[in-house]
């Protein structure tokens, strides 16, 4: 869940993330990630934390962790209950939403459990949590960043990295811990789930639920004053199939900023576009009427003018996307972000680009 900068934004962000981050493990033995999640699970047990899931590596999010249902899970049931105690967790006040300084605070907490170690009553916790943060724009050279395609998204992230050294600044952070307190910071950017209450907390196991929107499946999540309860989403799960969170209704941009991805399908993504005059108008995948694109003739026109502005066309990124084994994490995003942005546009000019945005309609 992420931060932002950004008022309005704000609201809502909701969700954790989980792991389709990093470099996979693969210096550390199978073993010793075995020993981590037994230890994880007996402490989960101690805490009272009821589960209907277990945690396995989930190929289908890019070889990330995921949780699996352990048995069948009817719509909206709930599938995992944590009691507040077991969540770190930061109640309402207006001076935490000053700045989102709250994923400032709530980082500091995470990283003294860090430092005491073994001594921190959330020691499992902690070391089951990803060992890379995830890899978010704010992380990528400026090479990587203009592979985005869009100045006003690089100065976005530009903004939200000041951002960060300002939480550095703010917690007094000290220069030997630098680089582990912004691990921190962005994971907790990325997995804090915000209660209706206002209230902020970092929920074991519930934070392992990888994202997908209510459409295909994902559950919601609810805080009471006991505890922060996982439910299912509208077509219950099958044993052994994945539970998934929806994150949120955002932008491919929030998710990318925030969370390190772009999902494959982004339903509730929108692009800005000028339409002379000053008018700038955001379209969403809901505006698009079949292959007509969008009602408006001038918009369809904008969204045309746009593509054509673009350093590479639709059909090029989509070949790169296909060769895209020899990429690195960042490239890929920042190619999935431009594919999505333009798939987006060329359905709303009407346009069919060989093909290639009918991945992307939904209806
Ligand atoms: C560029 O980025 C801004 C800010 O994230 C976003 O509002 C806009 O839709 C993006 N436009 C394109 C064409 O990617």
């Amino acid at each position: 869940m992420r931060v932002l900068l950004i008022g309005s934004l704000l609201v809502g962000f909701v969700a954790s993330f989980s792991a389709t981050v990093g470099p996979p493990r693969t210096q550390r033995s199978a073993e010793a990630a075995q020993d981590e999640l037994e230890t994880f699970h007996k402490w989960a047990d101690d805490h009272g934390i009821e589960r209907k899931v277990k945690i396995q590596q989930d190929t289908t999010a890019g070889g990330g962790r995921g949780l699996i249902a352990t048995q069948r899970i009817e719509p909206g049931e709930e599938v995992v209950k944590v009691p507040l105690d077991a969540t770190l967790r930061l109640e309402h006040t207006p001076e935490l939403d000053l700045d989102d300084n709250w994923a400032g605070i709530l980082s500091r907490i995470l990283h003294q459990e860090f430092l005491s170690g073994s001594c921190s009553p959330f020691a499992p916790y902690v070391a089951n949590l990803p060992k890379e943060a995830p890899l978010t724009p704010c992380r990528w050279n400026s090479a990587q960043r203009h592979q985005l395609h869009n100045d006003t998204f690089v100065q976005m992230i530009h903004e939200n990295s000041q951002w960060r050294k300002r939480q550095l600044t703010n917690q007094n952070v000290d220069h030997l811990h630098v680089v582990d307190y912004m691990k921190y910071l962005d994971l907790v950017c990325s997995r804090t789930l915000k209660g209706c209450d206002g209230s902020r907390q970092l929920v074991p196991l519930i934070d392992i639920a990888n994202h997908a929107p209510s459409e295909a499946g994902g559950g919601r999540f609810v805080v009471d004053r006991e505890a922060v309860y996982l439910l299912a989403g509208c077509r219950g799960i099958q044993e052994g199939q994945a539970v998934t969170l929806d994150y949120g209704a955002r932008t491919v941009d929030d998710f990318l900023l925030h969370y390190g991805f772009v999902p494959h399908r982004c339903v509730s993504d929108s692009v800005s576009v000028n339409v002379g005059d000053a008018e700038v108008v955001s379209i969403c995948w809901s505006d698009i009427r079949g292959y007509r694109g969008h009602d408006r003739e001038d918009i369809r026109q904008a969204c045309a003018r746009l593509l054509d502005s673009s350093a590479t066309s639709l059909e090029e990124d989509a070949a790169l996307m296909n060769s895209m084994s020899l990429r690195d994490e960042a490239d890929q995003s920042a190619l999935s972000y431009r594919y999505a942005k333009k798939s987006l546009l060329a359905s709303a000019a009407g346009i069919q680009g060989g093909g290639a945005q009918s991945a992307f309609t939904f209806r």
